[in-house]
């Protein structure tokens, strides 16, 4: 399965290291195989001693190798780190930094040029939720427009907007949904990302097409995700 933490704006860098330090122990001792990623700030990227099945991603990008973009992280400077494990998509860069789908397909398809891994957000906010699923598939289609969704090293996160950062995550059969809907036309991995927590990411990781989760607020204590981690192991043994 697929464990993913994002930091957002979070950690700086020497907390960063403790705590990718912290995981790479569980794992370690464990001898866990999920494949587990990190999204960290740019600031605190950095060449770790990683294990095999943890990769440090970059949360965010500008689709050149270098240039002329004052503010921005190009290619290079992700290179430089050896990061190949990006985010495209996430909800609070389309609705809070306002990039648009044609710019998102451009750092999709500048991404997977260099033959990075990566993991595509989509969701709907709450007004096309409560119109119902048809409303919704229609909603997420439209954000994969433009996207080379047959890249093989993609992997898809459901997120809904209402649901990140709320407390509030998607029911078992609303998630269950939304990924066999996505699973009849695409054959990425699905995670599930909005409110996973302790307490339900063992029902969701249960969810059938559920290949793993992208988790925000609750793995930021390296406790608890390594919980998390731990959840997938009893549940790959099980499933093995
Ligand atoms: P959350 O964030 O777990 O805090 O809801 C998820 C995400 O933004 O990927």
């Amino acid at each position: 399965m697929i464990i993913a933490s994002n930091f957002k704006t979070n950690f700086t860098r020497a907390r960063t290291d403790d705590f990718v330090l912290a995981i790479q122990d569980f794992m370690r001792d464990t001898r866990s195989h999920q494949q587990v990623r990190i999204f960290v700030p740019a600031t605190a990227l950095d060449l770790f001693d990683e294990v095999p099945s943890l990769h440090v991603g970059a949360q965010n990008f500008y689709p050149v190798q270098n240039g002329s973009y004052t503010g921005e992280i190009g290619f290079e400077q992700l290179e430089e780190f050896g990061i190949d494990t990006v985010l495209i998509g996430h909800s609070e860069r389309r609705h809070i930094l306002r990039e648009s789908q044609a710019f998102i397909a451009q750092k999709f398809d500048f991404a997977r040029d260099k033959n990075v891994e990566i993991v595509y957000c989509v969701g709907e906010p709450q007004e096309i939720r409560s119109l119902g699923i048809d409303a919704v598939m229609a909603y997420i289609w439209e954000q994969f427009e433009g996207i080379d969704i047959n890249y093989g090293r993609a992997i898809v996160a459901y997120e809904p907007v209402w649901a990140i950062g709320t407390g509030l995550s998607a029911s078992d059969e609303d998630i269950q949904e939304v990924l066999e809907r996505l699973s009849e036309k695409i054959s990425t991995p699905l995670l599930y990302g909005g409110s996973v927590k302790v307490d339900n990411i063992k029902a969701i990781l249960s969810i059938p097409k559920c290949s793993g989760v992208l988790v925000g607020t609750a793995s930021w204590n390296a406790q608890d995700f390594s919980y998390m981690i731990q959840t997938a192991d009893e549940l790959s043994f099980l499933q093995n």
